[in-house]
């Protein structure tokens, strides 16, 4: 499959190496602002890469190009579905791709929306489920991604920020705090996703009574990190 990623910013870039660890023999173009078009020419799939300001215009310039049954897969946060297909000739399939930067490691999280073809969809999983997960969503949800996968890495890198802080008054190196620190959360993670429990019975697994783990918690919540969390995530959905 011939695919052309359409901006090279920083999930771009990110999606592009993936694309790189996947299959270092796939020929993925990766264009910027200036760059030919021609590559769009053969592409089956597009991955539009552009900020939501600069969407109208990059389209302006691809639509053209695109070859009858192509693919044309936006990241753009706030661009409707239905915006996109104005925008493009009707043979061009359409999916909204709600990513985040940890495609380039291959552990991405990416939510798909789409009113067109099954597969389309397909292809778009095909493709991001190759650099990490996926969810099929509703598209009234893609605003609510954004504040829950896109945004998240920003949320957990502020805590492991912090988290190393903590280590190194400790009397870590820093070396040593953040991979405890990285190590815990990846491990975590894990967890989360291999087993059928609630958070909060991994929590009490982890919480011996009297223990020290216990007098940790409780300073989380008397620091209201709940509550802060959700707060967060809506500010960032506008909710
Ligand atoms: N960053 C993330 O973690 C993340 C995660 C999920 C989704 N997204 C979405 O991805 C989109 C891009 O975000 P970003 O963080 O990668 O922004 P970015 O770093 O600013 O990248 C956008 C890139 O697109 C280029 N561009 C603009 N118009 C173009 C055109 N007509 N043809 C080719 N390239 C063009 C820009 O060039 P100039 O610098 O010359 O304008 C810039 O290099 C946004 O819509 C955002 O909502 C981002």
């Amino acid at each position: 499959m011939k695919i052309a990623i359409v901006g090279n910013g920083k999930i771009g870039r990110a999606i592009h190496e993936a694309f790189r660890r996947v299959d270092p023999q796939q020929r993925v173009s990766l264009l910027g602002r200036g760059d030919s078009r021609e590559a769009l020419l053969d592409a089956e799939s597009i991955l539009l890469c552009v900020k939501p300001q600069q969407v109208q215009g990059a389209l302006e310039t691809i639509a053209p190009k695109l070859r009858t049954g192509a693919l044309l897969v936006s990241v753009a946060a706030k661009t409707t579905l239905a915006s996109l297909r104005a925008a493009l000739p009707p043979t061009i399939g359409v999916v909204r791709a709600m990513p985040n930067l940890p495609v380039g490691e291959l552990a991405g999280m990416t939510a798909l929306a789409s009113e067109s073809a099954a597969e389309d969809l397909e292809r778009s999983e095909a493709i991001f489920g190759a650099m990490g997960r996926t969810v099929r969503i509703e598209e009234r949800l893609m605003d609510a991604a954004t504040a829950m996968n896109g945004c998240g890495p920003a949320y957990l890198y502020l805590i492991v920020e912090a988290w190393i802080d903590a280590g190194i008054k400790l009397g870590f190196s820093y070396e040593t705090a953040r991979m405890l620190v990285a190590q815990t959360m990846l491990g975590a993670a894990t967890s989360v996703l291999a087993s059928e429990e609630h958070p909060a019975a991994l929590k009490t697994a982890v919480t011996t009574p009297a223990g020290c783990t216990i007098e940790g918690l409780m300073q989380l919540e008397d620091g209201r990190l709940r509550s802060t969390i959700v707060r967060a995530v809506l500010a960032a959905a506008g909710a």
